[in-house]
């Protein structure tokens, strides 16, 4: 397959179509297969296919495309990521947490199967994940190459990672927080699942070490201005275009890139962040063409 380099014409619309639609009968027939309860089962399909923006499987699929290699061998690694994505999203909007009636333009879980099957359809699909990159067929990743990948997986969503953030994220409820105890929020509950969506595509691709650290700081920034968009948009976003309701986080109290440093503040910060998210990709040297569309993308996002 021929590499493209920056003067090539937007790659993004018709990659995101064609990948988002495999993933997303990857998941559906996963989850179909399973010997479980049916009502476990329509209320994980019925998270998983309300139309999430997949963003972080796309950044798995566009870093495999950024080493030549072919974005289907990440198929469960992505299925992986979005399901446990999904599970943070149905518990982070439980009464106990968010109290959020509305996400992905449908009625939240808990609305409709009842606080108990929302809990159980989020653990349900966080322990699926792990079985879904266990299962990647050999050909693609060997047995070492997928024990990196679900302890990564593990490091970035558990205590050091996404459930860390959303701990300190709760803890800080009603207290006005530093930049410093922000940043470390942002980088915890939305950035480390971020990386990880770019990092376990360089493992897979047989990354060098130095790669994968560049590839991380480009990620990094890109998870913070990420969460920063997301502050901005709870702000001045539309409902009917985001998909879930605005005022979630000035209703609970919460410290915010726009609440600390002004809306005009947090745009800029967003700015410097996207700004130094591109600088690390281009040192790569890789063929970054999709992953730049996809910064692009989170900076001017509005949903
Ligand atoms: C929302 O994530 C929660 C955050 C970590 C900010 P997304 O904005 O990626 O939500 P979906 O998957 O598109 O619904
Ligand atoms: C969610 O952050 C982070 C998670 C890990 C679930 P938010 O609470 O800001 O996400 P939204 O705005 O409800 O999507
Ligand atoms: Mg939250
Ligand atoms: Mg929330
Ligand atoms: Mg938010």
């Amino acid at each position: 397959m021929a590499k493209m380099n920056k003067t090539d014409s937007p790659r993004l619309v018709d990659f995101s179509a064609q990948y988002k639609r495999l993933l997303e009968s990857k998941m559906r027939e996963s989850v179909n297969r399973l010997p479980a309860p049916e009502i476990l089962k329509d209320s994980m399909l019925y998270s998983l296919e309300a139309g999430g923006k997949r963003i972080r499987p796309l950044l798995l699929f566009a870093t495999l495309d950024a080493f030549g290699k072919d974005p289907e061998m990440g198929m469960w690694t992505a299925a992986a990521i979005e399901m446990i994505h999904t599970y943070s999203l149905i518990h982070d909007d439980l009464p106990s947490m968010d109290n959020d009636d509305l996400r992905r333009g449908k009625p939240t879980n808990h609305k409709i199967f009842g606080e108990a099957v929302a809990i159980l359809a989020g653990d349900a699909l966080l322990t699926y994940s792990f079985q879904m990159i266990a299962e990647t067929p050999d050909q693609f990743v060997d047995a070492a190459g997928k024990v990196a990948l679900i302890r990564h997986l593990a490091e970035a969503a558990g205590p050091q990672g996404m459930v860390g953030g959303q701990t300190a994220d709760m803890l800080g409820e009603g207290k006005k927080l530093t930049l410093d105890e922000l940043k470390y929020i942002h980088e915890h509950k939305t950035g480390k699942m971020l990386t990880y969506s770019v990092t376990a595509g360089a493992i897979m691709a047989g990354a060098d070490e130095e790669t994968i650290r560049k590839l991380e700081k480009f990620s990094r920034h890109l998870g913070l201005a990420f969460q920063i968009r997301d502050d901005i948009l709870d702000l001045e976003g539309q409902e009917e275009m985001l998909g879930k309701r605005v005022g979630s986080d000035e209703s609970n109290q919460k410290t915010t890139y726009p609440s600390l440093l002004t809306l005009e503040g947090a745009k800029r910060a967003l700015d410097e962040e996207i700004a130094l998210a591109k600088k690390y990709l281009v040192e790569t040297g890789l063929s970054t063409n999709l992953l730049e569309e996809i910064t692009d993308l989170v900076a001017n996002r509005n949903n």
